[in-house]
């Protein structure tokens, strides 16, 4: 059995954004487990809005690259900023490109085992999101972990490096992330 390979994506195009340091914490996580893991900024990749007429001219090269790297994943750590109570339009675009499948080729999220994480700076951490991406990726053939963590309060939760500073938030980050490298390595 070799290393699981792990995605590590927020959804958020935000410099600073909160749901991103979150991701690179529980990217750190799954690195200290022996999992390969790779960090990927939305904001990093020019996708533009989906539309089928710009992809009749041909795949723009960061969703194809976006969709082959989460294709050859066996696992996506995932953090979900939440707009109006639902997923940002940044990551319903994300994955929108990357569900596209080619002729003959695999889904990209089918069989992949997703955690989902969330930070907000309201009470409910972004909770309420987490049902919509939920339902989105099961829809699409994921496998998406029971638990799941939602942090409120994000302000107070970060050092100024971006590391989480609660040593009670930190254990939880890192208990769901051993839990998705965990069945991860039975997929690899
Ligand atoms: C259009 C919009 C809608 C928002 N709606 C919510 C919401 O429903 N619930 C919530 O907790 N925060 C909401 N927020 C605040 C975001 O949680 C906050 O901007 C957060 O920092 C976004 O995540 P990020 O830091 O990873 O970019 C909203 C922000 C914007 C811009």
């Amino acid at each position: 059995m070799s290393a699981p390979k792990i995605i590590a994506l927020a959804g958020s195009l935000r410099k600073d954004s909160f749901n991103q340091k979150l991701i690179n914490e529980a990217a750190r996580f799954a690195l200290q487990t022996g999992a390969e893991v790779e960090v990927i900024t939305l904001a990093e990749l020019n996708l533009p809005l989906f539309s089928e007429d710009i992809e009749a001219q041909g795949t723009p090269t960061d969703a194809q690259l976006l969709k082959d790297k989460l294709r050859n994943a066996d696992g996506i750590l995932l953090a979900s900023p939440e707009y109006n109570g639902s997923i940002t339009a940044a990551l319903k675009n994300a994955i929108d490109w990357a569900s596209r499948t080619e002729q003959g080729a695999v889904p990209a999220f089918r069989n992949k085992v997703v955690a989902l994480f969330a930070t907000s700076p309201g009470g409910l951490g972004g909770l309420r999101g987490l049902n919509h991406v939920r339902d989105i990726l099961s829809g699409i053939g994921s496998l998406v972990l029971a638990d799941q963590l939602a942090i409120p309060s994000a302000f107070t939760v970060f050092d100024e490096d971006g590391k989480i500073s609660d040593p009670t938030t930190a254990e939880k980050i890192s208990v769901l992330t051993q839990q998705l490298v965990s069945v991860a390595s039975k997929l690899s």
